[in-house]
């Protein structure tokens, strides 16, 4: 029986917008500068480089490697590279990623309010009617946000970004080049006016100082590397199988050795083109961000660009219409990977298998929407859908996706045999990885990768279980139910995949065999 023909991206350059697309995202945005800061600025940008050079780059080669490779999804790239546990990493890696996508997607959303707000009520001083705090005394973004959180119909701003998200996936690479073809251009001319507003404000560039100035003291700390390398992980989508998923739609001889180091530049760049747009911007004002990454996204950076002299408000539409662009480009590049994966797998219609992950992935975004009030007196989140953001963010981000990332690691490195993927990396490539590419995976990145781990369980050992201490009303252990929601979806989820995987090939197979016999 003769397949379909896989499908391809147009061009080239349609793929390195869409990978970067989705590697360029709230992360670049504000991510990286609320690290920057939480971390005291000059001492996060050089482990930043290093975990870039070290983990990111090779790993970023490594998965798109795999996807090239096999043609196929993530999970069923790690089945032909690795076995039946392989492609249990590969389901687990796509469980984790969708969970992550839910709660970006609902955090999109509220960007979708806020940018609706920038055009005017943003400004203004307002009460927050669910907690009843008075008008003023809240920050104006403050306010407008928490009043945000607690009103239902901020759900429908989720639903409205599922429904782009949908669009643009749904005929595949085709649609999603089509979208990626406009925003990604329109995301650094965005980026670029801002930084040119940011350095030309009065003392604008003691921001950038400060961000670029190496502070060697702090870099003892190891939560500094810790959240680096995080962050590298996360900014450059990998962890995620999305890299792979895209490189699969790629024509045999592409080169990606040469992909992974240009989308590793431009997303790097946009990193730090918005590290010195926001540093400034803030430094302007002498805002001291003691920022949380959402803080950062909805309270911090919107009340810098409120005190601008002119154009408080143009600036506010151009800052939340860039982070929903870039926001959409990489939650779009999820779906589009969970999406293959299935297909690849079970050979269902492509429309069937969008709307079944739409559907479900729309009830999560839904539940980090709840606007129910746990915490009247914001000592923590406020709001039961931001409480239950706050924990999954932190079992999928901090562990999920590195956890991820060894377990490729190791199977592709032990198991596969990292020189065999460098064979196929090379083939087609203008650059030649040596031998020690197939170090990095199998030895030092992983050996990395559980340091950091380690030490992130021995602060969860040494602290108490993450959460224990948040404000959740009545709702006493939330933050065990949730680790444990969050366990069964992904590992458990990933069993069931990978179960109905092993029945559906067996199927296949003795179908197969069936039809020989009769042939015969
Ligand atoms: N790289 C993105 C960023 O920096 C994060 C990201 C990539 C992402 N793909 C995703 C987030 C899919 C959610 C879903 O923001």
């Amino acid at each position: 029986m003769a397949k379909a023909p896989r499908d391809q991206w147009k061009s080239k350059i349609g793929f390195i917008l869409a990978a970067s697309g989705s590697a360029i995202g709230l992360g670049n945005i504000v991510f990286f500068s609320a690290n920057a800061y939480r971390f005291g600025a000059g001492a996060f940008y050089i482990p930043y480089l290093v975990a870039l050079v070290l983990l990111g780059i090779p790993v970023m080669m490594m998965e798109l490697g795999l996807g090239h490779r096999a043609q196929r999804g993530f999970p069923e790239a790690m089945y032909q590279s690795a076995g039946v546990k392989g492609e249990w990493v590969g389901w687990f890696g796509l469980l984790n990623a969708s969970v992550i996508t839910m709660y970006y997607i609902t955090i999109l959303g509220w960007v979708l309010g806020m940018l609706i707000g920038a055009f005017g009520s943003l400004w203004q001083p307002m009460a927050v009617a669910a907690f009843g705090i008075e008008k003023g005394v809240l920050s104006n973004s403050m306010a407008h946000f928490f009043d945000m959180i607690s009103r239902g119909d901020t759900i429908a701003y989720v639903l409205i970004v599922w429904i782009l998200n949908v669009s643009a996936v749904w005929w595949g690479t085709k649609s999603i080049e089509r979208w990626v073809k406009v925003c990604v251009p329109l995301m650094w001319l965005f980026m670029f006016i801002l930084i040119l507003r940011g350095i030309t404000l009065p003392n604008g560039t003691q921001g950038l100082l400060l961000l670029f100035t190496p502070n060697f003291e702090v870099m003892k700390d190891p939560e500094v590397w810790q959240g680096a390398f995080s962050q590298i992980f996360f900014t450059l989508s990998l962890g995620f199988g999305i890299m792979a998923t895209y490189a699969s739609y790629l024509p045999k001889k592409s080169d990606q050795p040469t992909n992974a180091l240009t989308i590793s530049f431009l997303n790097c760049s946009f990193e730090y083109a918005a590290g010195i747009a926001i540093f400034s911007l803030l430094f302007c004002f002498a805002i001291v961000p003691r920022a949380s990454t959402l803080s950062m996204t909805f309270f911090v950076i919107p009340e810098g660009i409120g005190a601008f002299p002119v154009g408080a408000q143009l600036f506010g539409v151009l800052f939340f219409a860039l982070l929903l662009m870039a926001g959409i480009t990489s939650s779009v590049s999820l779906i589009e990977a969970v999406g293959a994966g299935i297909i690849d797998k079970f050979g269902f219609s492509r429309r069937k298998t969008l709307l079944v992950i739409s559907i479900i992935g729309a009830a999560g975004s839904c539940c980090f929407a709840i606007p129910t009030v746990i915490d009247p007196v914001l000592r923590s989140n406020g709001t039961l859908g931001l409480s239950l953001l706050d924990l999954f963010d932190h079992w999928a981000f901090s562990y999920g996706l590195l956890t991820c990332g060894f377990l490729e690691c190791i199977f592709i490195g032990w198991v596969l045999g990292a020189h065999k993927l460098r064979a196929s990396l090379n083939e087609h490539s203008r650059i030649r990885i040596g031998p020690i590419w197939d170090w990095m995976i199998k030895i030092v990145i992983p050996l990395v990768i559980l340091l950091v781990l380690g030490n992130s369980l021995r602060q969860e050992f040494r602290n108490g279980l993450y959460g224990s201490a948040l404000e959740t009303g009545r709702l006493v252990n939330l933050h065990v139910l949730v680790l444990a929601l969050y366990l069964a979806f992904t590992i458990g989820g990933a069993f069931v995949l990978t179960g109905a995987g092993v029945y559906h090939r067996r199927r296949k197979r003795r179908a197969a065999i069936l039809l020989d016999e009769e042939n015969r």
